[in-house]
């Protein structure tokens, strides 16, 4: 199954990301509310024709266009525009967007009749920044070959980590909801073909054919999966929930990853990419990165189901 503002669901075998300036906020309000109130239906359109397609579809706003769009509600308290991260090696760069849709399901062909019907409804309301479309890459690999998503939580814990707590007393309450981050990576795909498999293993610390985790012996601290598995302070793991999506062009020899995690704390995203990006130490950066650029990096807040059919009813 999966549905509206459905963030905890697996990234799906087809996908596409679509992040939109909004050029006149008074014109474009009443469309985007529209919208709101209607994806449920939409999404729930495509389940019944196509029932098991796992077909779900987020949005989510940036800093920017959320005040501006709902000047009457708060703010949620980690939904800030993207501080830039600017390692001894690697930039984090912070991009534009106001709004963000992700459409994914089993079929391509539904997530592109409903992306063409959302881009319908917002017509003349937004203006396309990028738009990108994914593939699941044989048994769930990036396109850099491993299997990607292993360590993401399970069960309950998927909703515990990927969306907001309800609020303490006194605080607004933006519980179901989740910080959206998105990146887009474009791979030295040559540079890490060229890598013997046992680097590559190394610089992700896992095996590629058979995905096992290398012990911790093998393991360098540079590897992805050392410098992203960060701690709380009682010793507790803080996780986040990758939808990660694979995207090719192969006559322009462009191979990506469009990184895309929810979180209930952008906090936690944060500090994996600090420890990717500049490294926990300084310099200890993620090895993966010397054959990984980050083009864009915005921050988007997907308010819950109940709250999206809230602001399309009251704005
Ligand atoms: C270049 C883009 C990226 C690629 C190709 C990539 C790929 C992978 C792969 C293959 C794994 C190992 C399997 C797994 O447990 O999922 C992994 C693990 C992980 N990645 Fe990434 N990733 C990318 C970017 C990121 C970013 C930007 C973050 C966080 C902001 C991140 C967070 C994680 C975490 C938390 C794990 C699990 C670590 C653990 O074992 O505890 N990844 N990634």
């Amino acid at each position: 199954m999966s549905g509206v503002q459905d963030v905890t669901a697996s990234p799906g075998k087809s996908a596409i990301v679509m992040v939109l300036a909004i050029p006149d906020y008074g014109k474009a309000k009443p469309k985007i509310l529209d919208l709101c109130g209607k994806l449920d239906a939409l999404v729930r359109s495509q389940l019944n024709r196509f029932p098991g397609s796992a077909t779900g579809t987020v949005i989510a706003f940036g800093a920017e266009a959320w005040p501006r769009l709902f000047p009457d509600r708060p703010v949620p308290d980690e939904l800030q525009p993207f501080e830039p991260i600017v390692g001894e090696k690697h930039v984090a760069p912070s991009t534009p967007g106001d709004i963000f849709i992700h459409v994914r399901s089993a079929r391509m062909d539904v997530c592109q009749q409903l992306a063409g019907i959302i881009s319908q409804a917002l017509d003349g309301a937004v203006e396309p920044i990028d738009e990108t479309h994914g593939f699941r890459n044989f048994d769930g690999r990036a396109i850099v070959g491993f299997v990607d998503g292993t360590e993401n939580p399970t069960g309950d814990d998927t909703e515990t980590f990927a969306t907001i707590a309800p609020a303490k007393t006194g605080q607004a309450d933006f519980s179901g909801g989740s910080y959206v981050f998105i990146q887009k990576y474009l791979h030295d795909i040559k540079g890490w073909e060229a890598l013997p498999v046992e680097e590559q293993e190394k610089a992700i610390g896992r095996r590629k054919y058979d995905d096992l985790e290398l012990p911790d012996g093998a393991k360098p601290e540079n590897a992805h999966n050392a410098v992203t598995n960060i701690k709380a302070e009682d010793g507790s793991e803080l996780k986040i929930v990758r939808a990660n999506i694979p995207f090719a062009n192969a006559s322009r020899g462009e191979y990506g990853t469009y990184f895309l995690g929810y979180a209930g704390k952008f906090s936690t995203t944060r500090r994996m990419l600090q420890n990717m990006f500049v490294g926990d130490p300084p310099g200890n950066a993620d090895r993966l990165l010397d054959f990984s650029k980050a083009v864009t990096g915005t921050l988007f807040f997907a308010p819950s189901p109940d709250l999206l059919a809230d602001l399309a009813e009251n704005g």
